[in-house]
């Protein structure tokens, strides 16, 4: 380890608004890139939005917005849902910034002087919802994928010579078979590309919302030519500066849906042998996360979000889940119970048992402070076993998530859990704390030791997938900032005798059957708004319009990275701007009575501190003039605590008040969201009255 690794997500399309399946995928690849920076490797997390083709076109039209709103709005969406979760992605990639843009014309013109683009007339079916050349079936038939009725188009298009590299990719499959992952993704593509490949179109001309092809912008470049490019338009090729480029490309690993397959492991590596470019290392697909049997989609209505999860049980409640639930690669139910089954039996009664009496009994018999493990007569065949379990923990579990193998990693690591928490039972400390004999001490004192270390041991493994709670026990071990710690030298018997323990804090407090519904109704309410609106909005071509944004005030405080000021504006009135008719007002647009509804206020900066555990957030309290207000806002990466106290922003003030780790926040900070950037504050010019409203 030591070198550099370069994970990246599939850019989501902005179609639909984020939910757990885009979660799911995104969540992994942290996870991933988290383990990774801790084993030293210069690490380059991607993850973005794709903004082009028709089907967003439509959508956009059926929303009655312009392409680039209705993409600015979905993307927001998708970038304050990362931040919600506290994701550490590197970079965030839109299909419509410059950047991008200018890097795919790149592609395109090197592919074209390399001679493997050529002009042509295609006739046939096009399948929208999929962006999706489909063979093989008569006008109105139904896309084989999806099933949707596909499209017949007529168009003069420029060809990509895919024929040409069947054999290359065949030669590529069988000499690295690591290539695509799982097997049963490899044999699928490989029998695909073994039955022949035909050219493939790569622009359109019936419709704009693309990226103009070089000398000829009649034609728009095929939205999956433009979209993969992403993985190396994000990292500056086609720019002038390749030095990030040059550093990080190839990537390690492309994380995909099972169902993109056939785009990432035959479309992109024909695109980049022909632009004569290296290879990613490695595509792995994913199963669907699907929720009473079906995938979890906007279109069928049955998405649950991540932050309703957030909200009611944390993030690393969602992270643990998903990845220790459902085994990589195959498909995996989600629902409530199982979730809160697993919070309950794994991390409550699991890891937060195992941390919460072995800090308070340290606490409460030894002052606070790690003992001294005896070596001698205190010392049983006891300690061996767990210490020989953890050692080969360590190994195992490494392995098996190096290898995408998350259930089974959290499975080994969660026996060593199990372990102690039965070798804790066996030799009740509780007990020996009663008795004031030397013998009782020194036996007292390896329990505890042996019980903190094997704590020790499972945080810093655990970290990756449980960021929050793993910083937490970490710091109440007393061993400062987990994020620095080195994997690679992580052994059994580094824990330093009477290191200060921090404050004993329970990590993951039980949830009880109110927690389920209490999700249960948040998402009854999200997914029947989501309809009433996709009723209302279906444009042709079967896809549907987003639900409107939702008022979520905590969403919103964290989504300031994002600046998500617009959508904030409309979450004023939720679902209901989808029932009501107004028929003065054009579709789109708001009547001044909606507007008035935000209540922009003027307000000063009194306390401003980070928030333990988020690098992205800032607690504030704020003057309003008539109260002080505590505000949680994700603008941590962007200004310093000091350098805001005393500053005057602009928050809206009537939003209800929500829960962002723990803490209240009663109101949204509004900045502008500066595309690949940091967020900027709004502020004034002049000096204005604290409390001054703004209408
Ligand atoms: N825009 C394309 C990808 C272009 S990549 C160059 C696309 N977007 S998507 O938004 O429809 O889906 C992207 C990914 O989201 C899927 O590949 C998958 O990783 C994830 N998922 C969306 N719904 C999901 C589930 N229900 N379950 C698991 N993953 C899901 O395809």
């Amino acid at each position: 380890m030591g070198g550099k690794f370069y994970i990246t997500t599939p850019i989501y399309y902005v179609n639909a608004r984020p939910h757990i399946g885009h979660a799911y995928t995104t969540i992994a690849c942290d996870t991933i890139a988290r383990r990774h920076r801790m084993l030293g490797d210069d690490t380059w997390f991607l993850t973005g939005t794709d903004e082009h083709g028709q089907k967003i076109e439509r959508a956009a039209q059926g929303a009655g917005k312009t392409p680039q709103q209705f993409a600015d709005e979905v993307s927001n969406a998708f970038r304050a849902s990362w931040d919600y979760l506290g994701l550490s992605y590197d970079d965030f990639i839109r299909t419509t910034s410059d950047r991008h843009k200018k890097g795919v014309q790149a592609l395109w013109s090197k592919i074209r002087d390399n001679g493997y683009i050529h002009k042509g007339t295609y006739t046939g079916q096009y399948c929208v919802f999929d962006e999706l050349y489909v063979d093989a079936v008569g006008p109105g038939a139904p896309c084989p994928d999806c099933g949707r009725p596909t499209e017949t188009v007529h168009e003069e298009n420029y060809y990509f010579k895919l024929s040409a590299f069947r054999d290359k990719l065949i030669d590529l499959y069988t000499s690295q078979p690591d290539f695509i992952r799982p097997e049963t993704r490899r044999n699928e593509v490989l029998s695909f590309v073994s039955g022949g490949l035909r050219d493939l179109s790569i622009s359109r001309s019936t419709f704009s919302w693309g990226i103009p092809v070089p000398d000829d912008p009649k034609h728009v470049i095929y939205v999956w030519l433009d979209a993969l490019a992403n993985y190396i338009t994000a990292i500056g090729y086609g720019s002038p500066d390749q030095s990030r480029y040059e550093k990080y490309w190839p990537a390690d690993v492309h994380m995909i849906g099972k169902e993109i397959v056939r785009f990432h492991c035959v479309y992109w590596p024909a695109f980049l042998m022909a632009a004569g470019l290296p290879l990613p290392k490695g595509i792995t697909a994913h199963g669907w996360l699907l929720f009473e049997e079906n995938k979890m989609s906007k279109s069928r209505g049955n998405i649950v979000r991540a932050e309703t999860i957030v909200d009611v049980l944390g993030t690393d409640a969602l992270r643990y889940f998903l990845l220790r639930e459902i085994v990589f690669g195959q498909d995996g139910s989600f629902s409530f119970d199982a979730l809160v089954q697993r919070y309950n039996a794994d991390l409550a009664n699991g890891l937060g048992n195992l941390a919460s009496r072995t800090l308070t009994m340290i606490t409460r018999y030894f002052k606070g402070e790690v003992p001294y493990p005896s070596h001698t007569a205190a010392h049983s065949p006891q300690e061996d076993v767990i210490a020989v379990a953890a050692a080969k923990t360590i190994e195992e579990f490494g392995s098996c998530f190096d290898r995408f193998q998350f259930s089974r990693a959290l499975e080994i690591a969660w026996t060593l859990v199990s372990a102690v928490d039965k070798y804790i039972v066996e030799n009740e400390p509780w007990a020996l704390g009663e008795k004031q004999d030397e013998a009782s001490r020194a036996r007292l004192a390896t329990v505890l030791y042996t019980s903190a270390e094997a704590l020790r041991v499972v945080a810093a493994l655990a970290h990756p997938v449980m960021p929050e709670a793993t910083a937490k026990i970490w710091s109440q071990l007393g061993l400062g900032d987990i994020r620095k710690v080195d994997l690679t030298q992580l052994r059994w018997g580094q824990l330093r005798l009477g290191t200060k323990l921090g404050e004993v804090q329970a990590v993951f407090p039980r949830a009880d059957k109110s927690a389920i519904e209490r999700m249960q109704k948040m998402e009854d309410k999200n997914n029947s708004g989501a309809e009433a609106v996709a009723a209302a909005g279906t444009p042709s071509g079967g896809t549907s319009v987003p639900p409107p944004v939702q008022a979520r005030a905590a969403a919103e405080a964290s989504s300031v990275a994002a600046g998500e000021a617009s959508s904030a504006a409309s979450s004023a009135a939720p679902s209901a701007s989808a029932k009501k008719t107004v028929p003065a007002i054009p579709e789109g647009k708001i009547a001044i009575d909606d507007f008035v509804k935000i209540d922009l206020r003027v307000a000063q900066v009194k306390v401003a501190e980070r928030v333990k555990g988020a690098d992205k957030l800032l607690r504030l309290e704020v003057d309003l003039g008539t109260e002080v207000r505590q505000l949680v806002a994700g603008i941590a990466e962007a200004y310093t605590p000091e350098s805001l106290i005393g500053r005057k922003v602009v928050i809206v003030a009537n939003l209800a008040p929500r829960k962002l780790r723990g803490l209240e926040s009663n109101g949204m900070i509004v900045a502008a969201s500066v595309e690949g950037g940091n967020p900027v504050l709004a502020s004034f010019l002049e000096d204005v009255p604290v409390g001054t409203r703004l209408k």
